[in-house]
């Protein structure tokens, strides 16, 4: 237990990584206002072919995590040589937890398959996990789908994990093929927590704080990973663990939107270069905010192209 990047008396709740949007000021906003557990980077890409492995920014931005939450560096490549080689980077960047991604649906890479591709091919699987269980001295994980189209795979993928000597298993129970459609099977991830040793962490549709509580209670996970429930509700942290109500009435639910987006549009001025650009990133977070009652003012919200506009329209909003 003493390599997981949760401490034993926590039932930890993760920010889940989130290409184009889990960046550093997006989750610094979350450790603020609602301290998950754990806070993953957006998938870093291992390059086979450039010796440095890693870009230099996303090593700076490694570097540059100062926060009591754990980050945990999330990889997507191939190539055990590389993948060693690119774990050795990330630790000396300061980084004391990775993990591997094997879920995917669009990670394959020019130079080869990544991501749940790797799932295709569990013989190679084998041969990388070794090998970067081997180059990581914190803790090593893998984000992993149920299977590439069979859900029932990760059942001949739990003895490659064990072996490895993995230290957790984060399972987002629909296949690679599946993407996001229909729904998480959280049956099957009840039934790889009984049939592995590892600790499970329950990711995919969880949407609501009951769902939540219901999962932590129905499956025996040892944590929950939320994505984009917690990109449309931040406060869903809160709410599972008691310490938020469930539901909140329109105005509340307005209130709450518009702090977070106004609070995200000032990082963002900082984080990006120039106001545009701000935006942009802005408005990727708003199409996760599926809020049918709001769609029409959010739409507005999208359409605004300066600060200004897109200030007095949240101010709009938030007055409704
Ligand atoms: C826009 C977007 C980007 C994603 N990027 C990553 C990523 O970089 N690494 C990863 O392991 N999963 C990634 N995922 C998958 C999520 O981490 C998560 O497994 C998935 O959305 C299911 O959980 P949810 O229903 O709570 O969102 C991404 C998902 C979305 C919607």
């Amino acid at each position: 237990m003493q390599n997981l990047p949760w401490s034993a008396d926590r039932t930890p709740l993760m920010l889940a990584p989130m290409q184009g949007l889990t960046n550093d000021a997006l989750r610094n906003y979350f450790i603020q206002t609602v301290a998950p557990d754990v806070v993953f980077t957006e998938f870093v890409r291992v390059q086979t072919q450039s010796r440095k492995r890693i870009a230099k920014a996303e090593l700076a931005e490694i570097r540059a995590h100062d926060s009591h939450v754990p980050l945990v560096v999330q990889l997507i490549g191939h190539t055990a040589s590389a993948l060693a080689e690119a774990a050795q980077r990330v630790q000396e960047a300061g980084c004391q937890h990775l993990n591997l991604n094997l879920g995917c649906p669009y990670g394959r890479m020019a130079t080869g398959a990544t991501g749940g591709e790797l799932l295709r091919e569990p013989d190679k699987l084998g041969e990388l996990m070794i090998s970067l269980r081997k180059a990581t001295d914190g803790s090593l994980s893998v984000k992993c789908r149920t299977g590439y189209d069979d859900p029932q795979q990760i059942f001949q993928l739990l003895p490659i994990f064990e072996e490895c000597r993995l230290d957790y298993l984060i399972l987002h129970p629909r296949t690679v093929e599946q993407k996001y459609a229909g729904e998480a099977d959280h049956q099957l991830t009840a039934e790889v927590v009984k049939r592995t040793s590892l600790p499970v962490i329950a990711n995919g549709d969880i949407n609501a704080a009951a769902t939540g509580r219901r999962l932590l209670q129905e499956t025996g996970v040892a944590g929950l990973m939320l994505g984009r429930g917690a990109l449309a509700d931040p406060w869903l942290f809160q709410r599972i663990r008691g310490l938020a109500p469930d539901q909140v009435d329109a105005a509340q639910r307005r209130k709450e939107l518009t702090n977070y987006v106004a609070a995200l549009l000032e990082l963002y001025l900082v984080k990006f270069c120039g106001e545009r650009q701000a935006l942009m990133k802005l408005k990727d977070l708003l199409n996760f905010i599926p809020d049918p009652e709001l769609q029409r003012a959010l739409g507005k919200l999208k359409r605004a192209n300066t600060v200004a506009t897109f200030l007095s329209r949240l101010a709009a909003i938030r007055g409704k």
